[in-house]
């Protein structure tokens, strides 16, 4: 028999585990949703690579993320994905230090395939595994571009999944200030746009549709506006969109789908910069970490830049291209953990609903 299977490893073995330094080089892996992603990372902070491969045109016939067509859309591209994200970094599998992956929370499908293959990655390389927490993971996108962007500060995680307003105290000590109680900011961005037939995803559509229209046009309530505490809710706002859009139908009227998407965007924005800025003037913080896949709108990204301004509250955003889904979010806070002491075992499972640990 030939010796195929034999001498694989190089002679040459990496720092001891443990010593987490400015030269450590972790490969993120995300798989939670609609994106495959891997990056490499070094010391937290440095992105070598990010590779993304986006599923949207899978999902686009569909008008929203069809499960079972995203884990198999995975299992495709995640190996091709992890050999590009090495190539770009120029290193091998034999420069990593760890390995971290997004454990939740996401659909479970799409987070099994990433999790088993991060597994594997680092029981074959016998360095520590780091399952993330998604919503953590977004967080750590600014900390990979501001490097004034620290703790303690307020985040805004606003995706297609969340709306949470969360005071980060430092590493991993969290405390939630409110949360939409029904839909998520970006949900209600792609259900009113697939009514008003804009596609999938629909939030950067309507983003675009808004800056045509006047969001003045059509008064959309603005929910919560009056209550105490910092929760929002946009189900209604979705509702009250397409009750306008039916009577005007009914009515025999045109239907000005740029105002309607400026006015609707306006709502969202006027609603979560309140309660947002009321959460960052409550706990005092002087610094706000925008993110997740709403932080790339431009209205939200305008009227949160005024408020904070205005409040002498630095406010850091990341670029585009880490807003929505990536890895190198994930490698980022997965470093952050490691330097706690924290790994996760072999065995631990994905976990579609994994809280941020508050
Ligand atoms: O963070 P992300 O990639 O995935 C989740 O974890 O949900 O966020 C995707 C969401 C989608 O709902 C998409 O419509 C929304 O982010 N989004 C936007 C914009 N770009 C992406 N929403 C409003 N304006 C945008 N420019
Ligand atoms: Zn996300």
């Amino acid at each position: 028999m030939a010796d195929t299977v034999t001498a694989v490893r190089p002679e040459v073995r990496r720092e001891p585990v443990g010593d987490w330094d400015e030269d450590t080089l972790v490969l993120g892996i995300e798989t939670s949703c609609d994106e495959t992603s891997a990056a490499v990372v070094k010391g937290g902070r440095e992105i070598l690579s990010n590779v993304i491969a986006s599923q949207t045109d899978l999902h686009g016939e569909y008008g929203g993320v069809v499960p079972e067509i995203a884990a198999r859309a995975h299992v495709e591209a995640l190996t091709p994905a992890i050999a590009q994200a090495l190539r770009d970094a120029e290193v091998t599998f034999w420069d990593l230090d760890a390995v971290a992956a997004t454990l939740g929370p996401g659909l479970i499908g799409a987070l099994l395939v990433g999790v088993a293959e991060a597994k594997a990655i680092a029981a074959v390389l016998e360095v520590p595994f780091v399952g993330v927490n998604h919503l953590e993971g977004h967080i750590y996108s600014n900390l990979l571009v501001h490097p004034e962007a620290t703790f303690p500060a307020v985040a805004l995680i606003i995706s297609g999944g969340h709306t949470m307003v969360v005071d980060v105290a430092d590493h991993g000590k969290y405390s939630l200030l409110g949360q939409t109680i029904d839909d998520a900011a970006g949900e209600a961005f792609d259900k009113v746009a697939r009514f008003l037939g804009l596609g999938y995803p629909g939030g950067p559509e309507i983003d675009r549709l808004s800056l045509l229209g006047d969001a003045q046009a059509v008064a959309f309530p603005r929910a919560m506006a009056d209550r105490p505490g910092f929760d929002v809710s946009y189900s209604g706002l979705k509702t009250a969109v397409i009750n306008h859009v039916r009577s005007l139908e009914a009515a025999g009227r045109p239907v000005p789908v740029e105002d309607i998407a400026a006015s609707f965007q306006q709502a969202v924005v006027d609603t979560q910069v309140a309660k947002t800025m009321a959460a960052v003037e409550h706990v005092g913080a002087r610094r706000l970490l925008l993110c997740g896949g709403v932080a790339a709108n431009s209205g939200l990204r305008s009227g949160l830049q005024r408020a904070c301004e205005e409040r002498g509250v630095a406010l850091f955003v990341p670029p585009m291209s880490l807003c929505t889904d990536n890895a190198a979010m994930i490698a980022a806070c997965g470093t952050a953990m490691l330097r706690r002491g924290l790994t996760t075992s072999l065995e631990a499972s994905p976990d579609p609903n994994l809280p941020l640990a508050l």
